[in-house]
């Protein structure tokens, strides 16, 4: 399931129910989908946002590690989501990487939650034993690109590998693979 996670500022949790008009909000914002895949997959009435909630909960239900994070603050306000999640393919390789991802209402950029969130996600990845996570953005998508950076991960290139389109990818390794990846430098 999505486990809960917390840092200095933010409380990291599964949605619930109460949170449908959030995630209504949220994801039928053209700017939140500008760079989401198509743009198209926009959350319009609270039937469909609770149908959401309920199949993203479904979905983390029986996985340790992954999960569909409610970024929320102190007094409960929902700033976004945060996602940890096998990436799709384009049909390219037989393992499936997993990817970082991050979606916040515009109310709340500008504060730092996103890359304060998507580092506590990435602590419990790799205290759990995953060596390597990516993330893809849309060319386009700076704010995006700079989470990443923020984050520590490395750009490596633009690739068509996953979801049928050509994204900026980015990556970072567990702190333990770094490790033995400089011991075997060094020796
Ligand atoms: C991508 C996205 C999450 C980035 O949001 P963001 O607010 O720029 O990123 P952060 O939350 O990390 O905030 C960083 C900014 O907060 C500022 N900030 C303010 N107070 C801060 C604090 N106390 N601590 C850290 N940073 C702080 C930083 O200086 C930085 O500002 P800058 O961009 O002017 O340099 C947001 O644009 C978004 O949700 N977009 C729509 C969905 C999307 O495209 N997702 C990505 C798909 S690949």
């Amino acid at each position: 399931m999505t486990h809960p996670l917390e840092t200095q500022r933010l409380l990291l949790r599964p949605y619930s129910l109460a949170d449908a008009a959030f995630v209504q909000d949220l994801y039928s914002r053209a700017d939140v989908q500008r760079y989401l895949g198509d743009g198209e997959q926009r959350v319009r009435t609270p039937e469909a946002a609770r149908t959401k909630i309920a199949a993203w909960n479904e979905r983390y239900l029986d996985e340790p590690v992954q999960g569909l994070w409610a970024v929320c603050l102190e007094d409960g306000t929902v700033t976004g989501s945060l996602l940890l999640k096998p990436i799709p393919d384009s049909g390219t390789k037989a393992e499936r990487d997993i990817e970082i991802g991050w979606h916040f209402h515009p109310d709340h950029w500008g504060h730092g939650y996103a890359t304060e969130a998507a580092r506590v996600v990435l602590e419990h990845a790799f205290a759990a034993g995953l060596e390597r996570v990516v993330a893809v953005t849309n060319p386009a998508n700076k704010p995006s690109q700079a989470v990443c950076l923020r984050l520590g991960m490395t750009h490596l290139r633009l690739s068509d590998a996953y979801y049928d389109a050509a994204c900026e990818l980015f990556e970072i390794t567990a702190p333990t693979a770094r490790k033995g990846q400089s011991n075997g430098n060094e020796s």
